[in-house]
């Protein structure tokens, strides 16, 4: 039913200079897989069948990543590295699923999503924000399979002292893990903040939601928001958060960038022991 999804990655990546000045962040990796590639695999496991990247400028390495390397493939080939090549192989979708969309100038989320509106028709299209990775089953899938129509989005209980971060719901019924959304607002100071139910990257979003976007009204940081948009279809249509069940990780600060390599790597067989013995003399040391 849903069949398409976007993947805003035209950001600047500034937190994360130096390592981003010329390499996307999307591109920076966890363990040894990119961020982007993630989220790519999350969407694929919900029945995802278009990949839309929203990129800017500097952006060509994601484009790289999900196509052929013909030399890379044909030394792997030549060297019998069968492992590695079904690697880069498996990566590739079929022709004329990916497409790229350039965002011009980094006016907000929003804004990027709104680009990509003319390979959206009238149907339910997915978001979703490599920066917050998900450990554990894939999230989208999860939405998908409770998704009613309308506005959904992924959401978290977050410290009340973070809300400045986070798009922030007004709850309405609390069903367990759907909860009606009755108003959303954009990174309010914790003394404002209607909940400490913040909206971590994964939305399902209907077609109003373009037509909001299409006003490019700016709001929090002069910047188009999805957040607003999302908010001002409360009441035409229906819209629920979602409470996943995986571990999310805020890649986009440095502090979740780096739990998140010790998470997925405690997670593989092939790194879990030698990097808990590690640690733990580490900590003795210090
Ligand atoms: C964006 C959204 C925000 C959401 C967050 C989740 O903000 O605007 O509503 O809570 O992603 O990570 P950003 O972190 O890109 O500033």
């Amino acid at each position: 039913m849903i069949k398409k999804a976007i993947f805003p990655v035209g950001g600047l990546g500034t937190r994360f200079l130096p390592a981003t000045k010329a390499l996307p962040k999307e591109m920076l990796p966890v363990v040894d897989k990119p961020l982007i590639q993630y989220a790519v695999e999350e969407a694929a496991a919900a029945g995802i069948e278009e990949f839309i990247f929203v990129t800017g400028r500097n952006k060509t390495a994601i484009e790289d990543h999900f196509d052929h390397s013909f030399e890379l493939e044909e030394t792997l080939f030549a060297k019998g590295k069968a492992a590695a090549l079904e690697t880069v192989r498996g990566m590739i979708h079929e022709p004329g699923t990916v497409a790229y969309v350039r965002q011009q100038e980094p006016a907000g989320l929003g804004h990027a999503v709104w680009c990509a509106r003319h390979l959206i028709h009238d149907e339910p299209v997915a978001v979703l924000l490599a920066d917050d990775l998900i450990l554990g089953p894939s999230c989208l899938a999860e939405m998908v399979a409770s998704y009613q129509g309308g506005n959904m989005v992924a959401v978290m209980d977050v410290p009340k002292s973070e809300t400045g971060s986070y798009g922030i719901i007004t709850p309405g019924a609390d069903h367990g893990q759907l909860i009606e959304v009755s108003g959303l607002v954009e990174k309010p100071d914790p003394a404002n903040a209607p909940s400490n139910i913040g909206v971590v990257g994964r939305y399902i979003i209907e077609s109003g939601v373009f037509a909001q976007l299409g006003t490019q009204d700016r709001g929090a940081g002069n910047e188009v928001q999805l957040t607003d948009a999302l908010a001002r279809q409360i009441g035409k249509v229906p819209f629920h958060g979602f409470r996943f069940s995986g571990e999310r990780f805020d890649c986009g600060s440095k502090i979740g960038f780096i739990q998140a390599n010790i998470a997925f790597a405690m997670s593989r067989d092939d790194l879990a022991e030698p990097l808990a013995s590690w640690i733990k003399n580490r900590m003795a040391l210090s």
